[in-house]
């Protein structure tokens, strides 16, 4: 408002200055004439060229972004990672709570650990995991059978704790969710929720949501409190007189585990061109080397949509979509410029100025980073895909990984009927597809990756 009023302002002190005292002889109106056509090209040029450069900025054509594609596919290179030795992963309280060996007639990983603190005080009344989730039944029920539990040892008295047997480490949006309800009905999983901790990629260091900056730490007692129904359980098996291992295992699927690994920004002072110095599965790797992974991943073009429409906005639309994706491969390709490829696929700072998350869909650079700690027989890469076309074969496949033994005909009947977890919601469906244009990009985009995923997987079907 003010602007406008300014430039009409000295327009008028313009004109004003070139009118003539006297009547206007024709030579100087004609100047006064050439200088308004003057002004008006100037302005026109100006309008016209910023207009251009707004087109070119919001809606470049398809050779552009074809070419930008182009470019980020010459900087994908893949180098290994430097793993850090676990005398600087430095988390003393970690390794003081988690000991080096587990009990050996206890399949799942457990331990006997010594009671601290005040006995008669409720040992889940500060979870803070109960804040987030409604899991407090479960803690009141532990409560109350929590002393009998107890068994004096050496004079003292102690408690089991576990950690997951399993990890289904990711990817959002590939399946993680039905592969964990169908996993339940084993008679040997027993899986208490919540499904999703995000305790080793996010609460550990007190964030809450991607995106969120630290606040409350969530200790690693805390974790470990949601496993304690499958401990009693694994408890009450050990104090019966049943001479067999334990087989119970439990496990959790925060299909954050895998990629996020955000929060190390905030906990270093470092340039934005830097890698990570120390990823999620260090820490998992130091304390549970023995520890088994499950990914599920499927076309990283469908789980970017699918992504998209689960986290969207109001304002969905395959257009929108498109010029997310557009505004994100620019962005990526900008980061690409100043920072390796590593670099950028763990920025938080691209991260946060993406507007979808085209960096989940590149799955190699997480799975060589995990194989950079773990051998490649205890992670197991399912695709959505051969999951959806036969589930019954692929559950097979989760239960001989974590050996499990076969299930009856009527539980095998059980989990493959199970309706299928986490669909995409009928609104979205309408939508309809995205755009073939946007289809193109994305698929030429994780072309490599996909392509040396299938290597390093030796499996030509993760080409898509
Ligand atoms: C696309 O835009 C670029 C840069 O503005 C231009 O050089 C090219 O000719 C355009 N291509 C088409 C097919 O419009
Ligand atoms: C232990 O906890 C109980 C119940 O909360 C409380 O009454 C008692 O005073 C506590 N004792 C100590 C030594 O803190
Ligand atoms: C285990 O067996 C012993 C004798 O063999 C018996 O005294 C005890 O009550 C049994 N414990 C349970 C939990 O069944
Ligand atoms: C909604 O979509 C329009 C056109 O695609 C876009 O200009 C606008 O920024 C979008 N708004 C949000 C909140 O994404
Ligand atoms: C699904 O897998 C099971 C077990 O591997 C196999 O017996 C069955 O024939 C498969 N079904 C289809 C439709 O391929």
């Amino acid at each position: 408002m003010s602007r406008g009023k300014f430039t009409s302002g000295s327009l008028q002190l313009k004109v004003r200055h070139y009118a003539p005292q006297r009547p206007p002889s024709l030579a100087s109106l004609i100047k006064f004439c050439g200088f308004i056509l003057l002004v008006y090209f100037i302005v026109a040029s100006y309008l016209l060229l910023r207009g251009e450069r707004k087109t070119l900025l919001e809606d470049p054509n398809e050779s552009t972004l074809r070419d930008l594609v182009r470019i980020i596919g010459t900087k994908v290179t893949f180098r290994a990672r430097r793993v850090p030795a676990v005398s600087e992963l430095l988390d003393l309280h970690m390794f003081s709570v988690i000991p080096p060996h587990f009990l050996l007639d206890v399949k799942n990983p457990c331990w006997y650990e010594e009671l601290r603190g005040n006995v008669s005080a409720d040992p889940y009344g500060s979870n803070l995991f109960s804040r987030l989730y409604n899991i407090q039944n479960a803690f009141e029920r532990l409560s109350a059978t929590f002393k009998k539990q107890l068994i004096l040892h050496d004079g003292k008295l102690q408690r089991l704790r576990c950690l997951p047997y399993f990890y289904i480490v990711g990817q959002a949006k590939c399946g993680t969710t039905d592969l964990y309800e169908r996993l339940r009905l084993h008679p040997d999983v027993h899986l208490t929720p919540p499904k999703e901790p995000h305790w080793w990629s996010r609460r550990r260091f007190g964030i809450n949501r991607p995106g969120d900056p630290p606040i409350t730490r969530f200790p690693l007692d805390h974790y470990l409190d949601l496993f304690d129904p499958v401990a009693q359980r694994i408890q009450h098996r050990l104090l019966g007189n049943s001479s067999s291992r334990s087989s119970i295992i439990t496990g959790e699927a925060s299909a954050s585990t895998m990629w996020d690994n955000m929060a190390w920004s905030y906990l270093h002072d470092i340039s934005r061109e830097a890698e990570p110095p120390s990823l999620s599965q260090d820490f998992i790797h130091a304390v549970q080397p023995d520890a088994r992974l499950i990914a599920i991943l499927r076309d990283p073009v469908e789980r970017l949509y699918s992504d998209y429409l689960y986290f969207g906005t109001s304002n969905e639309s395959a257009l929108d979509f498109h010029q997310k994706v557009c505004e994100s491969l620019r962005l990526f390709e900008a980061c690409l410029r100043d920072a390796g490829l590593r670099a950028c696929v763990y920025s938080s700072t691209l991260y946060y100025a993406m507007s979808v998350r085209l960096q989940v869909g590149l799955y190699v650079m997480f799975i060589l980073d995990w194989l950079s700690v773990f051998s490649r027989d205890q992670l197991l890469v399912l695709r959505l895909e051969d999951h959806a076309a036969n589930v019954t074969h692929s559950m097979n496949r989760v239960f001989h990984f974590l050996r499990l033994g076969p299930v009856s005909k009527q539980t095998e009947r059980l989990i493959s009927r199970r309706p299928v977890a986490n669909t995409r919601d009928p609104s979205d469906r309408k939508l309809g597809p995205m755009k073939p244009v946007t289809r193109e990009l994305l698929r030429k985009f994780y072309a490599p990756f996909n392509q040396k995923l299938s290597a390093v997987l030796q499996d030509e079907s993760f080409m898509w």
